[in-house]
């Protein structure tokens, strides 16, 4: 499996035939070194939450590639709506689908969409366990540390990715003590350092979490595994 880091939350995850794009913030990153129509052959997208910097470039890369989205109810229901192809799922469901299994799991955060009209509802916000050809991941999503994390650790996670930049998602300390509950084989930090108010050094993250190697990816860097 390969995993590239495209800046924020956003990853490309590769394995056999399945592509697919998770938080696809790209456009809007100021620290993005691609842009959406770099991306083709995209067969799935996730999608954590309903925030700007989640759904990113989403409706366009779901209309381009013509690709799945998978999200909660209430963001599937919203991009369906847009005429976008979506699996809608929920917290703590579990799908088989043709490339791999995927576990919605609960995220400490918000979800509302910012449309013209306002502010409409997103459900709750999730992460994601996804398993392709036995390789596990989990992307936590924007979240708050929680004691939910411990079950996780059950999933055999082969990389967790998680957000350490603070002020809306944990910060790195946090994120250290959520590492721990995950229990990975590899932990790679997310959400860091796109805007002022989430500046935080990797490095610190690495040196802090004992549990599991670190990989601290630069924006356009893979990680095989
Ligand atoms: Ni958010
Ligand atoms: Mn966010």
């Amino acid at each position: 499996m390969k995993l590239t880091y495209l800046g924020h939350s956003a990853f490309l995850v590769e394995e056999g035939g399945f592509k697919a794009i998770i938080d696809p913030f790209i456009s809007g990153n100021p620290l993005a070194n691609v842009t959406p129509e770099d991306i083709s052959g995209l067969t799935h997208i996730f999608i954590t939450h309903g925030h700007g910097d989640h759904i990113g470039d989403g409706i366009e890369l779901a209309k381009s590639n013509d690709a799945l989205v998978i999200s909660n109810a209430e963001i599937s229901g919203y991009l369906s709506n847009k005429g976008i192809k979506t699996h809608a799922m929920h917290i703590g469901g579990r799908y088989k689908f043709d490339f791999g299994i995927v576990k919605l799991t609960p995220a400490l955060h918000g979800s509302g969409i910012s449309t013209e009209e306002g502010m409409i509802y997103g459900g709750n916000p999730c992460g994601f366990v996804i398993e392709v050809n036995n390789k596990k991941i989990y992307h936590a999503g924007d979240t708050g540390l929680t004691m939910d994390m411990k079950l996780l650790e059950a999933e055999n996670i082969d990389v967790a990715l998680v957000p350490i930049g603070g002020n809306f998602t944990m910060d790195i300390d946090d994120a250290v003590i959520a590492t721990k509950f995950v229990n990975p084989k590899v932990a790679i930090p997310m959400h860091y350092d796109t805007f002022p108010v989430i500046k935080a050094d990797p490095n610190e993250f690495k040196e802090k979490n004992k549990i599991c190697e670190t990989v601290i990816l630069n924006i356009g860097k893979s990680h095989e595994f």
